[in-house]
């Protein structure tokens, strides 16, 4: 069952959004050559507590750290280290926060210093990868019009789909229903609602979408033939006739 959200929930679904974005606003800035993923999640996590928030993602499942922070080849769910970012890199930036018992989650991927025109070119794609999906949202459309929109948008480019993760409902949990493949046939799927609330996250390939979790932690998800991935996500509220995003 999606859950649909009152006018009492959207308030606060918004207030938690709002908070996360200040989040980004001070992460941001950091992301530069010799800063290590440590360091950022550290000041990640003091900025969602200082707002009076707390970070889900410690803890869940085991995992260790407020954020994900993933580099290059590793998709999503990279572990915050003593690896320091480097010229040229790409990192995804993956928070999730709760605030008085609603969640928002969204991810950025950033470039570190200056980077190749290929890599820019992946990131801008998967950015607009959500846009032509949120496009799609409205009260009666499908949640497959916008999951083919995600694909298409991919795929013309020439890059893979990651198949083995999924965007989410979102709420008073992480994770609700629906699970949101970025792949999909329009026109089928369940039927959004106002007041719904979707976490819309491609992430996309630059070569093959197949995906390998290391067995060494448990958590980090690489592509299995090395090249870089990204990731552009945010918290989406339904409405009458499109969709207002709550993390930008
Ligand atoms: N932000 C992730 C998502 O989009 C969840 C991270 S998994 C966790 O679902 F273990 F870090 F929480
Ligand atoms: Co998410």
């Amino acid at each position: 069952m999606i859950p649909i959200r009152n006018t009492a929930e959207i308030a606060k679904m918004r207030a938690a959004g709002k908070a996360l974005i200040e989040v980004f606003e001070t992460v941001e800035p950091l992301v530069k050559p010799g800063i290590t993923t440590l360091e950022i999640n550290a000041e990640i996590e003091k900025k969602i507590i200082s707002l009076g928030a707390t970070a889900p993602c410690k803890g869940y499942c085991g995992y260790p750290a407020a954020a994900c922070i993933s580099v290059d080849d590793v998709v999503v769910h990279g572990i915050p280290s003593l690896k320091v970012l480097t010229e040229g890199e790409i990192v995804s930036i993956d928070i999730v926060l709760k605030l008085n018992g609603y969640h928002a989650d969204a991810t950025r991927t950033y470039a570190v210093g200056r980077i190749s025109p290929e890599k820019q070119r992946l990131i801008d794609v998967t950015k607009r990868c959500f846009y032509n999906g949120v496009e799609k949202i409205r009260a009666g459309a499908r949640l497959g019009d916008l999951q083919h929109a995600i694909q298409m948008t991919a795929e013309l480019a020439g890059y893979g789909v990651v198949r083995a993760m999924t965007g989410h409902g979102i709420g008073r949990e992480m994770h609700e229903d629906p699970s949101i493949e970025n792949y999909g046939r329009a026109g089928t799927g369940p039927i959004l609602r106002e007041g719904m609330c979707l976490a819309v996250e491609p992430m996309i390939t630059m070569g093959d979408w197949n995906v390998e979790i290391s067995r060494l932690d448990g958590w980090t998800c690489r592509t299995t033939d090395g090249l870089p991935a990204a990731h552009y996500e945010n918290t989406v509220l339904v409405t009458a006739n499109g969709a207002e995003i709550l993390t930008e």
